[in-house]
Parts: structure tokens; sequence; C-alpha cells
């Protein structure tokens, strides 16, 4: 079962940051988990909101930033994450963005080329269904394979459907979604179920028992 750290370690350290990173690593995570969006000059920037406001001391969309104002407040580039992770865990790339999906797959692919990753090393996950198919399009194209996680909130059974559609690799529900049942039936049509965001010791119990694949946690040392 894979121990990923969600937005790093953000019950640790501030989301989504090297720090953040940096402290997973040294829980031993199989994988860490982060957000993308853009920037205004087309960077892939790591952060959850669309705007700054929450996780920065100034205010705005993400979009409106360059990539070097962005920085300076302490948000990295993904190209910066992946080379600081350096292959040390699984990096889950959760799309928040569509327009965001070829320069995700760029840089995994000079990941890849340039720094000796594996595409297997990879994972990239969405509630924007349309970026998934975009994703496995390009791998069925390019005969490369990235793994691709269908995120759902709500709807266990459309995204298994949408999961068959696009051969998916994992499904990844909110865990409170999650019991004997379906997990049984996403694992006899051959997925993988990494789910998210498991922070309690209860919660954490329960989803164990389910045999789920993966958990996405704050605390991915109580996993
Ligand atoms: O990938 C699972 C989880 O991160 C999805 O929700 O809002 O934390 O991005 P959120
Ligand atoms: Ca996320």
């Amino acid at each position: 079962m894979l121990k990923i750290g969600h937005r790093g370690a953000k019950g640790y350290k501030p989301e989504n940051t090297l720090a953040s990173f940096a402290k997973a690593i040294e829980l031993k995570v199989d994988a860490i988990e982060l957000d993308v969006h853009n920037s205004s000059d087309g960077e892939i920037m790591v952060i959850h909101d669309t705007t700054i406001n929450r996780t920065t001391t100034k205010t705005g969309f993400v979009s409106d930033y360059s990539a070097s104002e962005l920085k300076q407040l302490g948000i990295p580039t993904l190209e910066e994450v992946i080379q600081f992770v350096d292959k040390r865990a699984i990096i889950n790339i959760e799309i928040k963005e569509l327009s965001a999906t070829p320069k995700v797959l760029q840089l995994i692919e000079k990941s890849v080329k340039e720094q000796d990753w594996k595409y297997n090393r990879f994972q990239i996950s969405s509630f924007i269904w349309e970026a998934l198919e975009e994703v496995s399009q390009y791998c069925h194209s390019n005969k490369i394979e990235i793994s691709t996680g269908v995120l759902t909130e709500a709807a266990i059974e459309k995204a298994l459907a949408f999961a068959i559609q696009i051969k998916a690799h994992s499904i990844n529900p909110y865990f409170k979604l999650l019991n004997a049942e379906n997990v049984t039936l996403l694992h006899s049509n051959g997925f993988k179920i990494y789910t998210w965001t498991v922070n309690t010791p209860e919660d954490l119990i329960f989803v164990k028992s389910l045999n789920v694949d993966g958990i996405i946690s704050d605390f991915p040392d109580r996993i």
C-alpha cells in the first residue's frame, strides 16, 4: 500500500512547499501529492488554490503573477519540485487547471530525458476528467505509460465508468465514499484505489480495513 504525503506533509510544514516535500521524504513516503496551476508566463506552479490569498502574504490570482514573482512568495515551480525530489518518491501531480496539462506532460518528458526519471514514477490525477483524457491520449500516441488517477468526491460509479473508458490506473475517491462493496467493485475492474485525505487514527483504521492501495494523508507517518 502506498503511503502518499498530501501536499507534501501538510500536517507538519506549509503545504506544497519544498520544506513540505522534504518533510514527506524524511517521513519515508512512497509518493507525494501536489497541486498545479499556470503562472501568467506559462510556468507550472505548485499551489492548491486559484488565488495566492490563503498561502502567501499577497492577494490575487496565481495566473496574474509571473513564475519569478510567485517563486519569491515561496511557491515553487513543478520543475523545481521534480529536481528537488530527484526520484526519491513518486510524484502525484493533481492538475487543477485543464490548460496546464500539455506543459505538465512536457516537464515529465524533460525529466525522463534529462534526469533519468521513469514514467512510472509520475501519476497524474484530476477532478477535471478532460485533463485525464488528454493525458491518456498523449500516452497512447507516444506509446508511454503515465498513470492516471480519476479523482471523485461524489460519484464512484461514474468515476469507474470513466476510468474504464480512459484505461486509468487508479480511482482516487474521497474516503467517506468507500465501503466494502464498492472497493470490491473497483478492484474487480482492475483499478487501484488511492483515497484522500485520511488523517485521524480512526479514519486510517477504517480505510486500511478496506484494503485500499494507497492513502493520501497530511500526516503520512500515521499511515
Ligand atoms: O488528491 C487528493 C486531494 O488532494 C484532492 O483534494 O482539495 O486537497 O486537492 P484537494
Ligand atoms: Ca490535491
